[in-house]
Formats: C-alpha cells, structure tokens, sequence
C-alpha cells in the first residue's frame, strides 16, 4: 500500500513508520512540519519518501494521487493546545480540515485512519464509559478532536474519504523526552527513573486512574485498521474508543519497583499542579470496549509486560 504519515516526525509516526518500512508490501510517505527522519535500522528505507511541510498551507503539495491510506498524526498536544489557544486551533482543526480536503479532490475514497483521544470525554462521567456516552470535553485539545472526528464522519458519510477516527488511551510507556502534554508523566514516571533522573508526579493522590495503551499494542490496533472492512462501523459513526487498561499511579509504581527496583522509587517526586490537575481528573479511567473488541483492537495484558517491554527496547 501507498501510505502517507503526518506528524510523522512524532513519537506515534515513527513508531508506526518503523513497522511499516519492515515490510516489503508498504511505500511511506513521511511528512512533517520537521524534516521527519527515517526510522534507522528499518529493512526498506528504500520504501520511504520525507516531505518537511507545514499542513496548514501545504497539504495540496503532500499529497499524492496514488495513496491508499493515511494515518494523521499531526496535531499540538493537550497542554500545549491549552497553554497556545491560536495554535492548537489552526494546527488541529484548520490544518486538518486542510488535509482532509486535499485529500478529497486528489485521493476521492482514501482510508484516513485518524487519531483522535479519549479527551474528548469530560465529566460528568459514569464510572464505565460506553460508546453511546456523549463527549463533553474540558480542554481546547479534546474539542479540536470533537470536531475533527466529526469531520471525519461528514466526509465520510459524503464518500469524500474513508475514514477511521480512532479514540487512543494515553500511550505508555513513551520513549524520548518529556511532552506538552498533561499526560506527560504516565510515561515519566517509568522512563525517567529506568534512566536515572527524576520525574515529578503532578497529582498527589496514588489512587488517581488513567486508561492507558502499550506502544505495541497501540501499532497492532493501528494496523488492523488498515484492513478493518469500510462498513465495520455505520458511514457517519466512524469514531472507535481504542482498548485500553485501567492503571492507578501506586499500579506504576508497583511495576517500577518490580522491574526496575526498588531504589527508583526515591526518583518519584510528587507535587501537585494545578494546571495540570483538572484536565487530568477531567478524563476518563475505564472504558466499555466491546465493540472495538469484535472489531478485532487488543488490549494489553497488563501494564507491568508494558513496562518490560519498554525496558527491553531500551
Ligand atoms: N501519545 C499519546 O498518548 C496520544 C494519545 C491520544 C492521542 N494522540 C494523538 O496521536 C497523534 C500523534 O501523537 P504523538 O504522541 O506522536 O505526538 P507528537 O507531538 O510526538 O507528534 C506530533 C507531530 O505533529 C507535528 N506537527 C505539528 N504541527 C504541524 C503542522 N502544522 N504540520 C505538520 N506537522 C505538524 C509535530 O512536529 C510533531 O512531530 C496526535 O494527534 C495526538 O493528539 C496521542
């Protein structure tokens, strides 16, 4: 397949870049608003093209008339969408929109598999949320994916795309350096501490939830959306909640502690942020997969084969 990446520079772009440059049946196109790099050690960099573009006014020049399918991964992350209102606005809505269309004329019925997150959601939430809660969301980051997911539907419903809007969990655990996002720290508090450095927990209360997905699990689900039949899901509901699991911050540091040892605890510092603390406690912990389930999405088996799995790249 001819597949386009955007933001594909990020940490989620070449995660996916780097599964699909190890098989010989993939042409990428890798573009981001950064020279996006190609993924090294990969068996077809050959298969790679790197287009540094800004989406907000290049996108015609991006994309091609041969793509079958394209994961949109660009976007500002959800501190940063809220620190930067203007930014987070034009690049997730108005450089998607940009896309989306360039998309239309050029590719008519190209899958657009998008990445959209369970920031969406805000309170009040039940104790499970199920896809029929609607979404309510209580930051710019989770209302410019509102309305990229119903672009999505519309474009869809419209036969301009076939589209995918896929609600991710908080990936963890993230390789590479911390992130704008609030949901920085669910991978920090592993990372860090297997390195050697510190990482500020800015929420003061272990028992506090969060839906989480592996790196690995999360490529699987991508993937299989690749493949996922057009009509799996009805032409204007194109939005699909991504397994995830349910983690307390004391279930992180338990795993640290079991498979780092016990000495990186001393590496935890716990200090409230306001800033952070009413998106984070905004989120939903617990989701009612079933659908995506028989679609055929994974879930991990637990957080702590996440953490082994992250200290075994390493
Ligand atoms: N990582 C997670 O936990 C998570 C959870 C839910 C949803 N998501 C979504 O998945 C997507 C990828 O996440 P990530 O963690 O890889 O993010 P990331 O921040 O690592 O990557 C985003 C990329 O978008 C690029 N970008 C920004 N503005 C651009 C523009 N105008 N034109 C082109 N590229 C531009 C950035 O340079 C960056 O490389 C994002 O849309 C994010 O909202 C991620």
């Amino acid at each position: 397949m001819h597949i386009l990446i955007t933001g594909a520079a990020g940490f989620i772009g070449q995660l996916l870049a780097r599964e699909l440059l190890n098989d010989p049946s993939h042409r990428v196109i890798l573009t981001d608003i950064h020279q996006p790099p190609i993924p090294e050690g990969v068996k077809y960099p050959q298969n790679a093209t790197t287009v540094k573009g800004d989406l907000l006014t290049a996108a015609n020049e991006i994309v091609d008339k041969s793509l079958d399918a394209v994961y949109a991964f660009h976007g500002i992350m959800s501190s940063g969408s809220e620190i930067n209102f203007d930014l987070g606005m034009s690049v997730n809505i108005d450089a998607t929109r940009n896309l989306l269309d360039a998309l239309r004329h050029t590719c008519p019925g190209v899958r657009v598999i998008y990445s959209s997150s369970q920031a969406v959601y805000g309170q009040p939430l039940p104790e499970v949320v199920t896809d029929s809660v609607i979404p309510t969301p209580e930051s710019s980051y989770g209302a410019e994916k509102i309305v990229c997911e119903t672009l999505v539907n519309e474009y869809t419903r419209r036969k301009f795309i076939t589209g995918f809007s896929l609600r991710f969990p908080t990936i963890s655990v993230r390789a590479g350096a911390p992130t704008a996002a609030a949901s920085s720290f669910l991978s920090g508090l592993i990372r860090e501490p297997l390195n050697g450095q510190e990482c500020i927990i800015p929420i003061e209360d272990r028992s506090f939830k969060s839906w989480l997905c592996s790196p690995k699990t999360l490529v699987h689900n991508l993937l299989l959306t690749l493949q996922l039949p057009a009509d799996s899901v009805p032409l204007h509901i194109r939005q699909i909640n991504v397994p995830g699991i349910c983690v307390t911050v004391q279930d992180m540091m338990d795993a640290l502690e079991k498979i780092g040892g016990k000495d990186k605890l001393a590496l935890l510092k716990e200090k409230e942020d306001p800033a952070f603390v009413p998106i984070l406690r905004s989120w939903p912990t617990q989701f009612d997969n079933t659908q995506a389930i028989s679609l055929g999405y994974k879930r991990d088996e637990s957080f702590e084969q996440a953490v082994l799995d992250y200290k075994e790249s390493l």
